[in-house]
């Protein structure tokens, strides 16, 4: 069993896209059984009270414009104990890499990695957030997760 979390900073747009579109591409590849899928913020920016926001609408659309199924869930902030828990963690742009880090105080397994370094492209995941463009980050995403999906299924 693979064991990956998605990190962004708010847990609302791009690591629960990345969550959702990662587990279609396995579920359609038939091996989602080798999977397990999370995703988790850096920041508690959409965490009231012990409660994490849903994704936001806005990406459940893009979602939905894609016939990618989600669930239901709340935004949760990594910790340190979930270190042990993953495999992977993999972040959107380099702040989110960079607040992990911080977050563990050490990476002594290599796990926490950026997004699009599995592909050519390199460097970030825009946030929609501040770009409002759900659509490009989407299309960034799912290249991210066809590119990490083909390196993990080596594994
Ligand atoms: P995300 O987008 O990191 O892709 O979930 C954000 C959502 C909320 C905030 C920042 C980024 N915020 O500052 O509340």
């Amino acid at each position: 069993m693979i064991k990956i979390a998605f990190v962004c900073l708010g847990n609302i747009c791009r690591s629960p896209m990345a969550e959702f579109i990662l587990k279609d591409i396995a579920k359609k590849s038939g091996k989602d059984n080798r999977f397990h899928i999370e995703s988790r913020a850096t920041s508690t920016e959409e965490i009231f009270n012990g409660i994490g926001n849903p994704i936001y609408p806005p990406a459940q659309n893009v979602l939905k414009n894609h016939n990618i199924a989600f669930d239901a869930r709340e935004a949760t902030q990594v910790s340190k104990n979930d270190y042990e828990k993953f495999d992977y963690f993999i972040c959107m742009d380099s702040s989110n890499l960079n607040d992990t880090l911080r977050i563990f105080g050490a990476d002594p397994e290599n796990k926490v990695l950026k997004l699009m370094d599995f592909t050519d492209k390199k460097g970030d995941v825009s946030d929609p957030w501040f770009t409002r463009d759900f659509d490009k980050a989407y299309s960034d995403i799912r290249l991210g997760c066809e590119k990490l999906f083909e390196k993990l299924l080596n594994e």
